[in-house]
C-alpha cells in the first residue's frame, strides 16, 4: 500500500434511547459522508455491557433499533457496511491488544471513566475502565482515518491516536521489516517512516457537536439523564417534542443578532444550535432571522421545524423495526463485509507482534 485508503469509522452505542444528540452530533453528519469514501457505521453492542450488562431482549431491541436508525437518517447499507460489533471478533482480539499498548496513566485520565463510574470507581468493571481501549480497536482493526463524533469522544479519539503511534513506534522496524507499512503521510520526528495504524482524524465539527440538555444549558444531553423532559428522543411523537420544546429551560432576554451575543446565555446558545443543525445552517443565519424576537416566537418555530425533520425518520425507524428479519440479514451482510477488511489486518497484527501461526 502506498497511501492509507481513507475510510469513515463511528458508533452509536444501543443502550436507551437515541436521542437528538445523537443524531445531530454524529449520525446525521454520517449520510454525506457515505458519498465520499468508504463507511462503516457500528452498533457498538460490546461497549453498551460495559456500565452494567441490559436487560438481554432489551439489548437486543436496542441494537436492532439503532440500525433502523442509521437507515431512517440516510444511511444506505448498499453503499456503507452496517454491523453490530459484537460479530466481528477481530474488535475483542485487538481490543486485548491495545489493553497491552495503552498505559494506566493514559486511561486514568480518561473523563468519561471518571463520570460514568462516579464515586464507586472501585466498583466500576474493568471494560469501562478499557472501554476506550476497544474503541480505538473498533476503528484501527479496519485501519479508518476519519471519524466522525460529538465532541464528548475527542478525548478517546486523542488516546486512539496514542495507542496507533505507540504501536507504530514499538514495532517500526518489524513493520518495515515485513514490508506492510504504509509512508506516513504527515512525517515527524516523533513517528517512523512507515506506519501500520493511520493516526485517526477525529471530525468534530458544525453547531451540534454538544448538544445540551434542555432542562440544564450546562449539561449535556445524555440518554442516562433521569428527565426524559431533558431531551427529545428520536421516537418522540410530533406532541412529546413540542411539550419538551415549550417546557425547554430558557432566559427571558430577546434573542441576540450575533452569535457573540450568545456567550454566558448556554439555554439560548443550545436552542439556536439544535435550529441551525435541524435546518443545515449555521447559527449566525438563525440570528439573522430571529435575532431580537422573544422564545415566545422563536420556540414554536423551532418546535415545527423539529417535528418536520424528525416525524419522517420516527415513522421510517417503526417502519423498519417491524421487520426484524430484514434488519438483521442487513446487519449478517454488514458483519460479513466487515470481517473481509479486518481479518488480514489482524493476520498483519499478529504477525508484527511475534504470534506463532500454526493454522
Ligand atoms: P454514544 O453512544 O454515547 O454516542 C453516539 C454519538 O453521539 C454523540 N453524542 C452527542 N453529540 C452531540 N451532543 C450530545 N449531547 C451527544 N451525546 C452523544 C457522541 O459523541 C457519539 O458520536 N464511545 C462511543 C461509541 C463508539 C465509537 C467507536 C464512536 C464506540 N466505538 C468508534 C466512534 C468510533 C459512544 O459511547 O457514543
Amino acid at each position: 500500500m502506498t497511501a492509507f485508503q481513507p475510510r469513515v469509522f463511528s458508533g452509536v452505542q444501543p443502550t436507551g434511547n437515541l436521542h437528538l444528540g445523537n443524531y445531530l452530533g454524529a449520525v446525521s453528519r454520517w449520510v454525506p459522508l457515505q458519498n465520499q469514501m468508504p463507511a462503516i457505521f457500528c452498533v457498538v453492542d460490546s461497549h453498551a455491557i460495559t456500565a452494567g450488562f441490559p436487560d438481554p431482549s432489551e439489548l437486543t431491541n436496542a441494537t436492532r433499533e439503532v440500525t433502523a436508525a442509521y437507515m431512517a437518517a440516510g444511511i444506505d447499507p448498499k453503499k456503507s457496511i452496517i454491523f453490530n460489533q459484537s460479530q466481528v471478533r477481530e474488535h475483542m482480539e485487538l481490543a486485548w491488544i491495545f489493553n497491552c499498548v495503552a498505559r494506566m496513566g493514559w486511561l486514568n485520565r480518561m473523563t468519561q471513566f471518571k463520570e460514568k463510574a462516579g464515586k464507586n470507581k472501585e466498583n466500576a468493571s474493568v471494560g469501562l475502565f478499557a472501554y476506550p481501549n476497544l474503541m480505538a480497536a473498533d476503528i484501527l482493526a479496519y485501519r479508518a482515518t476519519h471519524v466522525p463524533v460529538g465532541d464528548d469522544q475527542k478525548q478517546h479519539l486523542e488516546l486512539t491516536r496514542d495507542i496507533a503511534a505507540k504501536f507504530n513506534n514499538d514495532f517500526g522496524a518489524r513493520i518495515k521489516e515485513l514490508g506492510i507499512g504504509v509512508p506516513n503521510p504527515t512525517p515527524s520526528p516523533e513517528l517512523p517512516e512507515e506506519l501500520y495504524f493511520p493516526l485517526t482524524e477525529p471530525m468534530i465539527a458544525g453547531p451540534a457537536t454538544r448538544i445540551m440538555s434542555l432542562r440544564d444549558g450546562t449539561k449535556k444531553m445524555s440518554k442516562s439523564d433521569p428527565s426524559d423532559l431533558s431531551r427529545i428522543n428520536l421516537k418522540d411523537d410530533a406532541d412529546a417534542i413540542a411539550k419538551k420544546i415549550k417546557k425547554a429551560k430558557t432566559d427571558p432576554d430577546a434573542l441576540p443578532s450575533e452569535t457573540d451575543g450568545l456567550e454566558g446565555r448556554p439555554e439560548a446558545d443550545n436552542l439556536v444550535g439544535i435550529f441551525a443543525a435541524l435546518n443545515g445552517m449555521s447559527k449566525d443565519d438563525v440570528l439573522k432571522e430571529y435575532g431580537g424576537q422573544q422564545f415566545s416566537a422563536f420556540k414554536p418555530a423551532l418546535s415545527d421545524l423539529a417535528v418536520a425533520k424528525l416525524a419522517p425518520m420516527t415513522d421510517e425507524m417503526r417502519r423498519l423495526t417491524g421487520d426484524p428479519a430484514q434488519i438483521d440479514a442487513i446487519l449478517k451482510e454488514g458483519a460479513e463485509n466487515a470481517s473481509a477488511i479486518a481479518e488480514p489486518v489482524l493476520k498483519d497484527v499478529r504477525k508484527i507482534i511475534g504470534f506463532l501461526d500454526v493454522r
